[in-house]
């Protein structure tokens, strides 16, 4: 029986969709626990290329259960849009291996609106996730259970009212707009109601039988709203303890994996200590194809700032590292890491010879240049935690396995 969690332990986008689709393979249940429709895992499998936002990695396997636990935002459009373009490429989304929380929260087109309005300077995702939490510590969100108890509707009508009279620019034509979207709504709602249910329940049956379980981090250590670089960050605890009070159940994980880029990426604004504002920035960003799988903006890149995964490390556990893109690293004079910074906040960084051998699609640690060996050892030691994996593409089979989960 495994147990298993994976989080990012930079700013997200470190791969993390790739990986648990390898972990999911072997799983029974596949656990989302925090974020929305912000996130955007991409899954390439024999050429085909999966990009899921809400629900987990898990469903592709086909196996295992999946769960969208309480702690998660779902806008119930883009939702039904996923299940039917997941359907459309042949996986199966049935619901006795896909659930709900009845206690996730809705996001509703008006908090598409106050995103864009309120968070501009954030850089947010535009996908209304925010306001959506804002709504639920305000306690005047609106959960899952609304659609089971048949709430919803009278629910939906009081938010419209209730931001009216808080936001001038929420006017009458506005509302209307909105108005004007709820059957598109309904019709969503009638699509994932199936699969509402309470999913704690699940999980500690899944507990109880001796299940293989893998819960699924969204986003990065340092977008957490508590622990990440406040306030640009995102709305939901992605760490850890976030995933305790976003599936409403404990769960001692064996392995918390914690997953790296070989170099450092954020989108949206906020500090970024190692950012590369050259061409050798540019030249991560065309390596690595560094544009959202969400919003396709371009990815702010930089080195790999070691003292920032440090902290993820503490606020974690972590205990094993997959270490991903490296084969975009190839062809650089030479690779600069971060170790500490000076009394400025800036970084120290330890230099390295670079390797020119191409080292997309190796699965063989030998076949790596010498060069290459002696970075990802420098981490490995630096980190004190072992990188069991070494991702060297986007495919399923494009890895390096190095000690065994
Ligand atoms: P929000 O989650 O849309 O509110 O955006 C808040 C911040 O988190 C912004 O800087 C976003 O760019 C960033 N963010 C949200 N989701 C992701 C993700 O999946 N990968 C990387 N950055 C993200």
């Amino acid at each position: 029986m495994s147990k298993y969690i994976v989080m990012g332990s930079q700013w997200g986008d470190e791969g993390k969709g790739k990986i648990v689709d390898n972990i999911s393979q072997n799983m029974d249940l596949v656990v989302r626990f925090q974020g929305g429709a912000n996130a955007g895992h991409t899954v390439i499998i024999e050429d085909k290329k999966y990009v899921l936002h809400l629900i987990p990695s898990g469903i592709i396997s086909g196996k295992a259960k999946n769960i969208i636990g309480n702690g998660c935002v779902i806008d119930p459009i883009t939702l039904a849009e996923e299940i039917e373009e997941m359907k459309n490429s042949g996986i199966k989304i049935q619901t006795n291996k896909f659930f709900i929380s009845s206690g996730a929260h809705i996001v509703t087109p008006l908090h598409k609106i106050l995103d864009n309005k309120l968070n501009k300077k954030i850089g947010t995702t535009s996908r209304g996730i925010g306001p959506a939490y804002m709504d639920k510590a305000q306690r005047s969100g609106i959960r899952m259970d609304s659609i089971v108890d048949g709430s919803f509707e009278k629910k939906f009508y009081e938010h419209l009212e209730y931001y009216k009279n808080i936001y001038s620019f929420i006017d009458e034509t506005t509302i209307n707009e909105i108005k004007n979207m709820l059957p598109n709504i309904l019709e969503s709602i009638k699509i994932i109601k199936p699969f509402i249910t309470d999913t704690e329940n699940i999980i500690y049956d899944s507990i109880q039988n001796n299940e293989n379980i893998l819960y699924e981090g969204a986003q990065g250590t340092l977008l957490d709203i508590d622990h990440g670089t406040y306030p640009f960050v995102t709305s939901s605890s992605t760490t850890i303890g976030g995933a305790f009070t976003g599936s409403g159940v404990f769960v001692e994980f064996d392995k918390r994996i914690g997953i790296m880029k070989s170099y450092t990426t954020r989108v949206g604004e906020g500090p970024f200590p190692t950012e590369l504002h050259d061409e050798i920035g540019e030249k991560l960003r065309k390596n690595g194809n560094e544009f959202g799988a969400t919003t396709g903006r371009p990815r702010r890149c930089g080195w790999l700032d070691l003292p920032l995964v440090k902290k993820a490390i503490m606020l974690n556990g972590f205990n094993y590292f997959v270490i991903t893109k490296l084969s975009c690293l190839s062809g650089f004079d030479k690779i600069k890491v971060a170790i500490d910074y000076d009394k400025n906040n800036k970084p120290i960084y330890k230099e390295f010879e670079g390797w020119q051998k191409e080292v997309y699609g190796i699965t063989d640690i030998n076949e790596l240049p010498k060069n290459c060996i002696n970075y990802i050892e420098f981490i490995e030691k630096y980190l004190n935690v072992p990188i069991g994996i070494i991702s060297t593409g986007p495919n399923r089979k494009h890895v390096i396995i190095k000690n065994n989960l």
